[in-house]
């Protein structure tokens, strides 16, 4: 049914989170077992606090997650929603995710809510470095300032181009499908029910519950991400 779905609708937009990039090596957020925030309180690591009471071991976390996306890569699910992009089966992507993965896969119309891993900026003067800054261990711009990475920390607001970018797409979808998130964390997860609100369908594939599974036409849970997209891959003939 579900490639009915994606071969009969007009403006898809694919939502992912976390468990988009799990099968890339990178650990989610809220799994049961592997979810970086059963080890650390996020409101302690990831937010403007941390980097101003706590900037050793805010670094240290950071850099983890940058080496991370560095020696990590996208799986054959990022490049199928690329080729998919390519091929006019889907209009655009809305992630949650921090790792570019969908960028380097080859996705082109990416709302990236949370920011990025891939960049750092001087919090005193704004310059923007890659961050493999972090990797050479030093985490300080020539002006002396503190390097952070593009990401938004907890407390602060999304990037507005981003929001009003995902905001356009979701109000013009009519099949919205969310890959790999738990939709725990506003204003993110708002996005599939002002999708709902406009008449589109709404798709929740998740291998645990999430908040908005009574909002959803089609919960698929028992299927990994890159699974199910490669068996749809499959099936699917360009539109
Ligand atoms: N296939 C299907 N589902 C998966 C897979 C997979 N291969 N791997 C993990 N999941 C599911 C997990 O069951 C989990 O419910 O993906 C979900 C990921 O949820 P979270 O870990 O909460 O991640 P996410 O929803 O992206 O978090 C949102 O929280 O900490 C902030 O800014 C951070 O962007 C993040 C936001």
């Amino acid at each position: 049914m579900l490639k009915q779905w994606i071969q009969e609708a007009k403006h898809t937009v694919i939502f992912t989170g976390a468990g988009m990039s799990t099968e890339s090596g990178l650990p989610d957020f809220r799994s049961a077992n592997q979810g970086l925030w059963r080890k650390k309180n996020p409101s302690k690591i990831a937010s403007t606090d941390a980097l101003n009471n706590n900037v050793e071991e805010f670094i240290a976390f950071y850099r983890q997650r940058v080496l991370g996306v560095k020696e990590y890569k996208p799986h054959k699910g990022h490049h199928i929603l690329a080729d998919w992009e390519r091929k006019g089966i889907i209009q655009s992507i809305i992630t949650q995710n921090v790792d570019g993965f969908h960028q380097l896969a080859g996705s082109a119309r990416v709302a990236e809510l949370h920011g990025t891993l891939q960049k750092l900026h001087c919090q005193v003067c704004g310059r923007e470095y890659d961050s493999t800054e972090y990797v050479h261990k030093d985490y300080h711009c020539e002006c002396g300032g503190i390097l952070r990475p593009n990401v938004v920390l907890f407390g602060e607001s999304l990037p507005e181009e981003a929001f009003q970018l995902a905001l356009q797409d979701t109000e013009k979808s009519d099949l919205f499908i969310v890959l790999g998130s738990s939709l725990s964390v506003t204003p993110a997860n708002q996005f599939p029910l002002i999708a709902k609100e406009n008449g589109a369908k709404l798709v929740i594939v998740n291998q645990e519950e999430t908040q908005m599974d009574l909002y959803a036409d089609k919960v698929i849970r028992n299927k990994k991400i890159g699974e199910l997209l490669q068996e749809l891959d499959q099936e699917i003939r360009v539109k």
